[in-house]
């Protein structure tokens, strides 16, 4: 049987907007196990990123639970920051944007050998990281040397070093051109096929979420 890595239960969160309070997520429960990968659709201002964010600690949610990896988050409404997130996004949680979040003064194999060292992962797997997504020619060359399509794999790259339980990914091929986006899909799910995480995947694109286990779509009430 394959282990629940994610486990959310009554999500509920609003901003306040103009003062009034703005419902963007409410009384949301799924489960996504080991190996499983979840696409989440919706409109623009749905609350796809608000839901990521909630994943990685980086908003609190007003209601409900979220556990992660047996780790369990119902704290809502308390100020400060709960430790266990920075943990968890150390070692556990990987998070791929839209825009790849290199870091500009190291390499591409610097900043995959970096990831891999702050999640206490082995040296020395990094360059071929980088080789199966494609960069291995480009591991020597800084972020602003390298296409938008290089650096998005060198990000997967950073996330797969770090060997994550749990991937959230945010647009990860939304600045592709289409072939570039197959491509790097197609890098995505077989490494999380191969190393059996679970995957949560924010995307406008049906094609990307038709590839996904199960489907989240944030437009449909209830
Ligand atoms: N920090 C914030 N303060 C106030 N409102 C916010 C905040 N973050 C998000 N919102 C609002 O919450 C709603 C959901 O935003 P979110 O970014 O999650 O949408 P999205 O589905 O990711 O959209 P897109 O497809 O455009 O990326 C929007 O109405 C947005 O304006
Ligand atoms: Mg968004």
């Amino acid at each position: 049987m394959p282990g629940c890595v994610l486990a959310i239960e009554g999500l509920g969160k609003s901003f306040i907007s103009g003062g009034q309070n703005v419902p963007v997520l409410a009384g949301l429960s799924l489960a996504v196990n080991e190996g499983e990968s979840l696409a989440v659709m919706g409109r623009s201002g749905s609350g796809k990123s608000t839901l990521l964010n909630l994943l990685c600690g980086l908003e609190t949610p007003d209601t409900g639970r979220i556990t992660i990896v047996g780790e369990s988050f119902d704290h809502h409404g308390k100020s400060g920051p709960d430790d266990r997130w920075g943990e968890l996004r150390r070692r556990s949680i990987g998070v791929v944007f839209q825009e790849a979040n290199l870091m500009p003064a190291l390499s591409l194999l610097e900043n995959v050998r970096l990831r891999a060292y702050l999640a206490d992962q082995p040296a020395g797997g990094e360059r071929q990281w980088l080789e199966r997504l494609g960069v291995g020619a480009e591991a020597d060359r800084y972020p602003d040397q390298v296409s938008g399509g290089q650096a998005q794999r060198a990000a997967l790259a950073m996330v797969f070093a770090m060997a994550p339980a749990l991937i959230l990914a945010d647009e990860p091929t939304g600045s592709l051109d289409r072939h570039t986006a197959d491509e790097v899909a197609d890098c995505l799910f077989a490494m999380q096929r191969d190393n059996g995480c679970a995957l949560v995947l924010a995307t406008h694109d049906a094609e990307l979420a038709g590839r996904c286990d199960h489907l989240l779509d944030l437009t449909q009430p209830g």
